[in-house]
């Protein structure tokens, strides 16, 4: 295994050998012929990938697909991946509930993940038996990273009698010290169908303020945040929509309430392409991770996408490269202790089995 060094008590990648060992395996150099060939697979993402750079990334389509045959392996991608990732190897894209949701039923040996670590954790806790591949161990979350289990009691002590509902974005330990999970699709849901006054949010602050602008209930919550969607401020947009009055905003959920409040829609990110799909604004801006406009870009050329947009630097952790050499040699199989798991899985399964029973 090629390592140089420790994230966390997870490792990260030694890019120079792990490349000198795939180019020992298969043939990875440009090939705009082997590109023209995969025309099909390129006319999803013609608008926002040149075709020179398609012809770099040809070549590792191809030997992940064929990979994916051999191994039966099936690659779980998020909404945030890049479109060659997206549109190129992924077999079922969505968010965070839509992935767990697959992980669950999905019919393979091997799950390569392509998202961020606590997606694969999920992954591994929904269907043990499978081997579960991260192409980059240290892509976290700044989420997940925010709250540890002693984090869950130090809320039980000071709210006794209060449920605790965490957002997937968050570790195995975490999941397994709480009493269900929800995700950007479903929190408002869960949070209401809690049998008491006051119920306990973890780890997203914007999150839980969101739901509770939503909910009856007393929210209260641990002050976590997502790097990437607290950069947005309101100020930000009311400027974006003076200098054009005709955009649409549209934000996740992870946003400020300030941010949510000035925005025409809010929603998971499947949630944000359902409604540009539904709406078709002739101009958008999609106040969440970069990829989101890159991805849906070519299934809806009549929408213009307004930048800025923040890139969240874990989901960009994932390669086309690094997918290959995870599927290649097998190496960082996520595991889960088989105590915290089996807690764990009671908390993804609860809110999988009431998002079903409410329809979402
Ligand atoms: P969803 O895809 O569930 O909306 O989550 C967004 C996110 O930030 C995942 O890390
Ligand atoms: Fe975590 Fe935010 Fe990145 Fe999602 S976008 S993985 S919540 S840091």
């Amino acid at each position: 295994m090629h390592l140089n060094a420790l994230i966390g008590n997870r490792p990260m990648l030694d890019l120079t050998n792990l490349r000198k060992d795939l180019n020992e395996a298969y043939d990875l150099k440009p090939n705009p012929e082997l590109a023209d060939s995969m025309q099909d697979i390129y006319q999803t993402m013609d608008r926002v990938i040149s075709p020179a750079d398609w012809a770099i990334y040809a070549p590792y389509v191809k030997a992940i697909n064929d990979l994916k045959k051999e191994r039966n392996a099936v690659i779980l991608g998020h909404n945030y991946m890049t479109p060659e990732i997206f549109h190129g190897v992924s077999d079922f894209v969505g968010d965070s509930l839509q992935l767990a949701m697959q992980a669950g039923k999905v019919e393979a040996d091997v799950i390569v993940q392509a998202g961020v670590h606590f997606m694969a954790e999920t992954s591994k806790i929904l269907s043990p038996e499978k081997t579960v591949l991260m192409p980059d161990m240290a892509a976290g979350c700044s989420l997940a990273e925010s709250i540890t289990a002693e984090g869950i009691e130090e809320m039980r002590a000071k709210y006794p009698g209060a449920p605790v509902v965490s957002y997937v974005n968050t570790t195995a330990e975490v999941k397994a010290a709480s009493d269900i999970c929800c995700t950007s699709s479903n929190a408002v849901q869960i949070v209401d169908a809690m049998d008491s006054d006051t119920v306990i949010m973890t780890p997203d602050q914007f999150l839980a303020q969101n739901v509770a602008n939503q909910s009856k209930k007393k929210v209260v919550f641990w002050e976590g945040s997502c790097i990437v969607h607290e950069l947005y401020t309101a100020d930000d947009l009311r400027a974006y929509r003076e200098l054009d009055p005709e955009v649409k905003i549209i934000a996740h959920p992870e946003c400020t309430p300030a941010v949510v409040a000035e925005s025409d829609f809010t929603g998971s990110t499947s949630g944000i392409i359902k409604w540009v799909h539904d709406n078709k604004p002739s101009k958008a801006m999609l106040v969440t991770e970069c990829s989101m406009a890159s991805n849906i870009a070519d299934e809806l050329p009549e929408v213009e996408f307004a930048k800025p947009c923040n890139m969240c630097p874990y989901m960009k952790k994932i390669s086309l490269e690094k997918i290959l050499y995870v599927l290649h040699t097998m190496e960082n199989q996520v595991e889960v202790d088989a105590e915290v798991a089996v807690k764990a899985r009671q908390s993804v399964q609860a809110m999988i089995d009431l998002s079903k029973k409410l329809g979402l």
